[in-house]
């Protein structure tokens, strides 16, 4: 475990050191955050350690929130917040993870609407390339299940949502590893969706936070000031996306925007992804996030190394160069001796991460 001292300062009144400690574990599975395994989430448990280091009344955003890790560790933390992302099955995982629930009505909504899926008349069939992933039966079960969560709240739909992905894990035998996603493994297992999804409704809505409310706008970042106020935002804390290192729309999504019928080629096509128009788009957003910040803000922004045409690109440097902020502190992370160093030996990988933070009131506003 490494540990590295950030100078900083409280947003509102005193100067302060923000302590980025690395935990040896990259997810929690006892949490909210395991509700639905969507692609590049960031460790809630580093989020969690440096959001506690941050001062509770401040106003943080996540322009580029997925599922809403770090929302969801700020309003547990008594912070108001507010996350951005373009990717509309995210932005129903971010709220079902941030919005307040009534537990029992919760549960008894989910309990009618599972009777009522069993007597559903022409229940429609899977589509196609999904339908491959699951026994016809469990098929069937999802389809009526989807039919009748037209009126779920968002915690319920991040639950069907996710019990998809577990009975389309369930049905290959359990043997889809991170690498295997979407291999079909004959003969598919029969699962039942209805008490899988009940299972999974009841493991994560014990981690419901009763904070202030979350916002979580559907929306391109390279316009956030259109939907953010100017000069509003006194912390903002993210992973963004990287060129061309994961699909967001793909992995267990793929089958899930399918079954759904949300188009994933539109989807994708918002999403800042491909590294020819990579610098240009991210450049926009910086300046967009800019303009929504103040003098005193704080920015933080996890970021990783990518190699593009066999040449390096190092995240912190490829950010400290375009963003208009200037003199990040940079803290480097490896992966050595950890459990994520592992999957690196397996996976023949050598992943390098750096979290950059922008103390704009030390003057690193570029335009000021
Ligand atoms: C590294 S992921 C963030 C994951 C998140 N921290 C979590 O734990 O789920 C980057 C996110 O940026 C989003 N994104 C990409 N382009 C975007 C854009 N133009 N506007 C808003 N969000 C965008 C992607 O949909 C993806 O969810």
């Amino acid at each position: 475990m490494q540990e590295t001292g950030v100078s900083n300062r409280k947003i509102r009144d005193s100067h302060t050191n923000l302590t980025l400690r690395f935990f040896d574990k990259v997810s929690n599975p006892k949490s909210i955050h395991g509700i639905y395994p969507y692609r590049g989430k960031i460790s809630a448990l580093d989020a969690a350690q440096v959001i506690s280091q941050l001062p509770s009344d401040a106003v943080l955003l996540d322009p580029f929130c997925g599922t809403g890790t770090i929302v969801y560790e700020a309003q547990a933390h008594g912070m108001r917040a507010i996350g951005v992302d373009n990717n509309p099955l995210a932005c129903v995982i971010a709220r079902g993870k941030t919005e307040s629930i009534d537990k029992v009505s919760t549960l008894d909504d989910l309990s009618y609407a599972i009777s009522d899926a069993q007597i559903q008349q022409d229940v429609p069939s899977m589509p196609t390339v999904a339908s491959k992933y699951f026994h016809p039966d469990t098929a069937n079960q999802i389809m009526r299940m989807v039919q009748v969560s037209t009126h779920f709240n968002s915690f319920l739909l991040s639950a069907l949502y996710g019990a998809i992905c577990v009975a389309a894990r369930a049905c290959n035998g359990w043997l889809w590893t991170s690498t295997s996603i979407g291999r079909i493994n004959p003969p598919l297992r029969k699962i039942d969706f209805y008490s899988t999804l009940l299972r999974k409704t009841k493991k994560h809505m014990g981690f419901v936070n009763k904070g202030s409310p979350v916002t979580i706008h559907t929306y391109d970042s390279r316009q956030i000031h259109e939907i953010i106020n100017e000069n509003s935002i006194d912390i903002v804390y993210t992973s963004p996306p990287y060129f061309d290192a994961l699909d967001y729309t793909g992995y267990y999504s793929k089958i899930v925007l399918e079954i759904l019928a949300m188009d994933r080629t539109s989807i994708r096509a918002g999403l800042i992804q491909k590294y020819s128009t990579y610098r240009k788009d991210m450049r926009i957003a910086l300046d967009a996030i800019d303009k929504v910040t103040h003098d005193k803000s704080l920015i933080i922004f996890v970021v990783g190394n990518r190699k593009v045409h066999g040449e390096l690109i190092k995240g912190s440097e490829f950010f400290s160069e375009i963003a208009p902020w200037s003199n990040p502190y940079v803290v480097e992370r490896e992966y050595t001796n950890t459990a994520s160093g592992l999957w690196d030996k397996i996976n023949k990988t050598q992943r390098k991460e750096q979290i950059l933070v922008w103390d704009l009131a030390r003057g690193s506003r570029r335009s000021g």
